[in-house]
């Protein structure tokens, strides 16, 4: 009996939050992963059997070999805007599909319609990719649960006090595991070309709900001090970088008195959401001193 070829799928981003659990649903599904990195020594990191293979967004030519046989592309891209449309312009040599990770910058929702340059080079790869023909889905999160990680974590688990602002400005926050999990499903399974997925977490909670919520799972009373955006911004010079806490800041500010925008695409996808808390009881080691 012969078997028939499954082509590889090309991950990129697969060192990354997202990419990564992308590849531990690909593998789990029996389909054959390639990961593109620039750094070779995170094989280790890696399952066994994924091929990885070196090369750089920023250096189209350098893609050639991951993309040599791929049949489908995990499109990650946090690298500077400039070789976007000659690495498109490869993918479509090589791939016959792309997975897309970009953002809701389409939903009209004030959370999601302020300007900035994430929304821009988001757009700018959608209109590459239908330009070029490829088949593709566009997976489109809201804002990351595991976002509170650099956010938080740090001065919970020392005991300190999570100074803010707009603690009561409303998100739905999405597990990127269910981001990565759709994303994979889209890849391996029929039926997605031309998807174009709002992923929300299930529930519009305010910031300082989302404190009170980590407090409540690890089991102590976390204090939430409102810090005007000026204070912000103050606070987060020389260690964030400017665009994105105007960026933030901006968002935040617009979706202040209204719910978060939710969709049910994650549950239509994958059956079921993880909730906000159920993320938080999956990390306490994050926001628990070690004992
Ligand atoms: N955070 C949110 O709430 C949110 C919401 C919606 C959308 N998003 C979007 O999600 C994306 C980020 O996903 P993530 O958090 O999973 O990423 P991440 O954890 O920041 O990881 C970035 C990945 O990109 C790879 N990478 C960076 N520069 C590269 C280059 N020049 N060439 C090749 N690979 C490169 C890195 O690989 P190596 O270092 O191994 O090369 C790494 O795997 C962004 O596009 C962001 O706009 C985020």
């Amino acid at each position: 009996m012969t078997r028939t070829h499954v082509p590889p799928v090309l991950v990129t981003g697969g060192t990354g939050r997202v990419g990564s659990a992308v590849v531990d649903f690909l593998v789990d599904a029996g389909v054959p992963v390639r990961v593109l990195t620039r750094r070779s020594e995170v094989a280790a990191m890696l399952p066994a059997n994924v091929e990885v293979i070196t090369g750089d967004l920023t250096v189209p030519e350098s893609l050639d070999a991951a993309l040599r046989g791929a049949g489908a592309v995990f499109l990650v891209w946090t690298a500077p805007p400039a070789t976007a449309p000659a690495v498109v312009d490869r993918l479509a040599t090589h791939a016959r599909r792309v997975v897309f990770l970009s953002s809701p910058h389409q939903t009209a929702h004030p959370f999601f319609q302020q300007p900035n340059p994430m929304a821009v080079l988001h757009a700018d790869i959608e209109r590459l990719i239908a330009t070029a023909g490829l088949e593709s889905t566009i997976i489109r999160p809201g804002m990351f649960a595991s976002n509170v990680l650099p956010w938080w974590a740090n001065v919970i688990r020392t005991g300190g006090v999570v100074r803010w602002p707009y603690g009561a400005a409303e998100t739905a926050p999405v597990d990127d595991r269910d981001v990565a999990a759709v994303a994979a499903r889209t890849l391996y399974q029929d039926g997605h070309a031309g998807g174009d997925y709002v992923l929300t977490g299930p529930e519009s909670l305010s910031q300082a709900e989302q404190v009170s919520i980590i407090g409540d799972v690890i089991g102590h009373r976390i204090t939430f001090e409102e810090l005007s955006p000026d204070e912000f911004r103050r606070e987060t010079e020389g260690s964030w970088p400017r665009p994105v806490v105007d960026m933030l800041l901006d968002a935040w500010g617009a979706a202040m008195g209204r719910p978060a925008f939710i969709t049910s695409a994650v549950t239509d996808i994958l059956g079921s959401a993880r909730s906000f808390r159920q993320w938080v009881a999956d990390h306490t080691g994050a926001f628990q001193e070690e004992p």
